[in-house]
């Protein structure tokens, strides 16, 4: 999460570069200056609405599930909001996973998952499908790969078996010790990992504005420089610290996007676990999440104390 940004459209879709390559999403939008900038409004220009979503409630799913490969990273830039509803809340679905009895955990391996837009359009002419559970590649943890927006039925058995066992996950996977819920503020970017995690928001009403801009960045296999960053428990949300490392091109500094509250959720479950990146806008720097020496270590990943100067 890293608040109160001033972006352009040039600049987020520069940011999302640090992190993979952002590609313009398969929805087809109106010609416009940026096109790897995906537009999620309600808000209609002549009648015809300038983006996707609208403002009803969207139910929890994990972004282009109904793709082959599907997206990777996603990103969420606040540019209008309603005075009322329309939070995202997400889910951590490895957390989830980890939460099921042996039994249950069990009773998933092998299944697979057929996942599918409801605008027919969107999807491929095969059946897409994806395992119920998925490893995470970077950091080989499992999570619950299923959510009631996209996901239709599991592969190879009747539906009501199918039915059952989908229910009965997307159950577990509504219980908030799971969940983090962002109430937005106009400047908020946030950036998530697909793989472990799925995201829901709420409705808001139809007589509003709300605009987000959007970047994905899909299935690239992008590797990035790897950053174990020691502890900084005194950190808190905002505070900044001067990171000396020479392998940070252009450090300047990094502004550590910590949430005293629930650091593992915001961090924990994405691709940006313990990474640190060198920073190319001034405006703006990556997150990274304490981590310890012996991790690091066990990584292989280069190991670097923070100083902090709040
Ligand atoms: C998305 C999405 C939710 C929101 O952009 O993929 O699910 O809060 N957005 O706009
Ligand atoms: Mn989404």
């Amino acid at each position: 999460i890293f608040r109160e940004h001033q972006l352009t459209q040039r600049q987020l879709v520069d940011f999302t570069n640090n992190f993979g390559v952002a590609v313009e999403h398969v929805r087809k939008q109106p010609p416009r200056d940026v096109h790897e900038i995906f537009i999620i409004s309600n808000v209609k220009q002549d009648g015809v609405e300038i983006g996707a979503l609208g403002n009803a409630e969207l139910t929890f799913h994990s972004d282009l599930s109904y793709m082959p490969k599907p997206g990777t990273l996603s990103m969420l830039y606040a540019l209008e909001l309603p005075s009322s509803g329309g939070a995202t809340t997400w889910c951590d679905c490895r957390a989830a996973y980890d939460a099921l009895s042996d039994e249950h955990k069990a009773s998933l391996v092998g299944l697979r998952a057929v996942h599918r837009h409801y605008v027919e359009a969107q999807n491929q002419p095969e059946l897409v499908d994806h395992p119920v559970v998925i490893t995470h590649p970077d950091s080989g943890r499992k999570s619950l790969y299923v959510g009631p927006h996209l996901t239709k039925h599991i592969v190879g058995i009747d539906a009501a078996e199918s039915d059952r066992i989908l229910s009965r996950l997307y159950e577990h996977l509504d219980e908030p010790r799971f969940h983090y819920t962002h109430n937005w503020h106009l400047g908020d970017l946030i950036v998530w990992d697909n793989r472990p995690t799925m995201h829901k928001r709420e409705p808001f009403p139809e007589s509003e504005r709300r605009l987000m801009w959007r970047t994905q960045i899909y299935n690239d296999g992008h590797q990035f420089p790897k950053m174990a960053i020691g502890p900084c428990k005194r950190l808190s949300f905002s505070s900044r610290a001067q990171v000396h490392c020479d392998r940070i091109k252009n450090p300047a500094y990094l502004t550590l996007a910590f949430d005293t509250l629930k650091p593992i959720l915001l961090l924990g479950p994405t691709a940006i676990h313990g990474y640190a990146l060198a920073s190319r806008h001034p405006c703006l720097v990556q997150a990274i999440h304490s981590t310890n020496e012996r991790d690091a270590g066990r990584l292989g990943w280069p190991y670097i104390e923070l100083e902090d100067d709040t």
